[in-house]
């Protein structure tokens, strides 16, 4: 498939998200200003947007990694959340925030948000560049959040459909067509 000739619903495209994370960046800069400031990317999904958001941000920033698994279908988490490569190093004293690409059922960010506080952080927030409220499984509200979309499955920049999509620079919403 040639993805140059693909025609797809962008819902957010480069443009949009290039802004939006430089205001996130701001705002993250002045809210972290007297703190110690260290973010958490969950793999693999964020990796797109947290390389760009920690570039717009303009303080001092530790970054750590760190990697859960749900197994579930195609299209939603099973619930059973798992860490599979957990962050390396101790969190105390430090002010944490978690970067994920979308919060959907939001029991991946519950799950990490509690696994990491019994790590004693001196605070702990969610930023995530999507937020889908209507598929709410767990009541939680990001922090900072890029865009609100409707309920729809979406891929590209970072986000998966099958194992491709990722390196699609803007989100877009996936159709019947683009299964692998
Ligand atoms: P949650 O636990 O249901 O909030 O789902 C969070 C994880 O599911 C995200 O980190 C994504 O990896 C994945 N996910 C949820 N919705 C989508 C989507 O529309 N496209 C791609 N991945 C998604
Ligand atoms: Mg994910």
């Amino acid at each position: 498939m040639d993805i140059e000739k693909k025609v797809w619903e962008v819902l957010c495209s480069e443009e949009d998200i290039d802004s939006r994370i430089k205001e996130l960046g701001a705002q993250i800069s002045e809210d972290y200003k007297d703190k110690k400031l260290m973010v958490i990317s969950l793999l693999r999904g964020s990796f797109i947007f947290c390389a760009d958001l920690v570039r717009a941000i303009n303080i001092p920033v530790k970054i750590e990694f760190m990697t859960t698994q749900s197994y579930g279908s195609e299209f939603s988490t099973s619930g059973n959340v798992e860490v599979v490569s957990d962050v390396k190093g101790s969190l105390e004293g430090y002010d944490v925030l978690v970067v994920d690409d979308i919060t959907d059922s939001a029991l991946t960010m519950h799950h990490v948000l509690n696994h990491l506080k019994s790590k004693n952080p001196n605070s702990i927030k969610s930023c995530v560049l999507l937020d889908k409220p209507s598929r709410r499984k767990v009541e939680l509200v990001p922090d900072y959040c890029g865009f609100t979309i409707e309920d729809k499955f979406v891929a590209g920049y970072g986000l998966n459909y099958g194992d491709y999509y990722r390196n699609i620079p803007y989100v877009f919403a996936v159709t019947d067509e683009d299964r692998k």
